[in-house]
């Protein structure tokens, strides 16, 4: 119990009731007292209503006139300094208020007017003792708080002289439970109350619907899951189904041989690619058509492609890999098409690593956002207007598309959209038409034509929240309040702008 709880009490006791907590207890804020009135009025102490009370602060010029004397006295005191003063110098020697000053001290009898526009004091006001500041002791009566008639307090707030001011106020008399102490009130029913019966006498705190909820413990996506959940329903809404993207490990033959990725690949090079230690190889697919097909066109040529013209070395594909790109899990869901072609929608988002330096925006491991539409006999313009498509289901507009160089696909895009902010055109995806080397050695008939295309989920996440280092975004450096706090994502207004 607060010494102040107490105190309340201990008043009570001496004085029956309280008739104004502003009275007795002057000196504490209302808002304490409230709060203290509440806890003991919970606790069947007391009772207590509220009544509202108005006093009055001085406003500035108020102060002056309790400080320094009111207009009236000091123009009174000027004239008689001075024996006469010309009615155009009232305001140059006492300033704005002289005129005021003028008209009550005129009211009160103390000045009168020459015929040469002059004040002088009356006969009345030659008498010190008649002058008697009215208006600098009514406003040491209202410091005082003493009663004042309601007409003068209705000038005083005319002539802007006071200020009033509401003061909660509560009368308090004694509760039902009314004591000098305070018994400790229970909060919540124990096992060990009810064993022991002493629920029966215990004093329960009532409930207080007015307080302010705890905020609920819940978990929170992170903004990469977040934005990777929009792009999930954007694949949705377009009729694909998401592939299976969970292994991080893959042999070197999905992830590039199964792509017409040549084994001496600068790609496939230690300082671009994580390689396994333990286990460093697994097995290779068993569909022997399919390898004895990949082994051919990689080294000579098949399906009407010249090849590499190198020696294809099964123990390279069966180096196992932290895969670099999502298009190795593409490869694998292409050769099971295989044995039922037929057009088809696929998609993934998932984590990829490179052996890549790390800066402000790259990481050695990166999330892929990766589509695959097969058709029978679908062209580069497809892919052109189903690029449009997805981009615009993201707000981005406006693309434009630069030839460039994948070893797994022929035509290769690079999807640009202009960048406002920047004031140039930014990449924002690669994607192309998987080439007739990786399709056909998977038994893929020659007018199923498969597209596809990959974009980074780093960068519009980074884009849409605003984070400038990717170590914001992910790792150990990362503010638990960012990732709880963020909104939802929405792609529906243009991103990269
Ligand atoms: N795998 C490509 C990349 O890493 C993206 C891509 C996927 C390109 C499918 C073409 C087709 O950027």
């Amino acid at each position: 119990m607060s010494a102040f709880q107490l105190e309340v009490l201990k008043q009570l006791d001496i004085l029956g009731e309280i008739k104004s907590t502003t009275a007795v207890f002057a000196n504490v804020n209302p808002q304490d007292v409230l709060s203290v009135l509440n806890s003991l009025k919970a606790h069947g102490k007391l009772t207590y209503t509220k009544n509202e009370t108005i006093t009055y602060d001085l406003s500035e010029e108020g102060n002056n006139i309790l400080n320094n004397g009111s207009h009236e006295v000091k123009l009174v005191q000027l004239i008689n300094d001075m024996g006469k003063l010309q009615i155009k110098d009232v305001t140059s020697k006492l300033g704005p208020n002289g005129k005021v000053g003028q008209a009550r001290a005129f009211k009160n009898g103390w000045i009168i007017k020459t015929k040469e526009n002059e004040l002088e004091l009356s006969d009345k006001a030659k008498d010190p003792s008649a002058i008697v500041d009215e208006t600098k002791d009514i406003l040491e009566k209202i410091i005082k708080n003493e009663p004042i008639d309601n007409k003068i307090i209705a000038d005083l707030k005319k002539r802007k002289l006071i200020i009033p001011k509401k003061n909660a106020d509560f009368s308090v008399i004694k509760g039902p439970d009314f004591s000098l102490d305070l018994i400790k009130s229970e909060t919540d029913v124990t096992s060990d109350m009810i064993t022991s019966g002493s629920y029966k006498d215990a004093k329960f705190k009532p409930y207080n619907f007015n307080s302010q909820g705890i905020d609920p413990q819940s978990g929170a996506l992170h903004p990469l899951n977040k934005v990777r959940e929009e792009f999930r329903q954007i694949f949705f809404s377009m009729g694909f189904t998401e592939m299976p993207s969970n292994q991080y490990v893959e042999t070197g033959f999905w992830n590039f041989d199964a792509l017409y990725v040549p084994q001496q690949h600068p790609a496939r090079d230690l300082q671009d690619t994580f390689y396994i230690k333990d286990p460093s190889k697994s097995d290779l697919p068993e569909d022997k058509v399919y390898m004895n097909n990949i082994k051919a066109v990689h080294e000579e040529g098949k399906f009407d492609s010249i090849g590499y013209r190198y020696n294809w070395k099964a123990e390279e594909s069966q180096k196992l890999v932290l895969r670099t790109h999502t298009t190795a899990i593409s490869a694998a869901m292409l050769h099971k098409l295989a044995k039922d072609p037929k057009p088809t929608r696929l998609f993934s988002i998932d984590r990829v690593f490179r052996n890549e330096a790390v800066d402000a925006t790259h990481l050695a491991e990166f999330h892929q956002v990766e589509g695959v539409l097969a058709d029978y006999n679908i062209t580069l313009g497809d892919l052109i207007k189903f690029m449009e498509e997805f981009f615009a289901k993201m707000g981005v507009t406006g693309l434009r598309f630069k030839p460039t160089y994948n070893p797994y696909t022929e035509p290769s895009m690079e999807i640009f959209s202009w960048h406002e902010g920047l004031g140039k055109w930014v990449e924002i995806g690669n994607s192309g038409m998987f080439r007739p080397e990786m399709l056909e050695p998977m038994g893929l008939p020659r007018d199923l034509r498969v597209l596809g295309w990959g974009l980074s989920l780093e960068r519009p996440t980074m884009i849409k929240y605003k984070v400038q280092n990717i170590r914001e975004l992910l790792g150990h450096k990362v503010s638990l309040d960012f990732i709880e706090s963020n909104p939802a994502a929405r792609l529906d207004e243009d991103l990269y702008e």
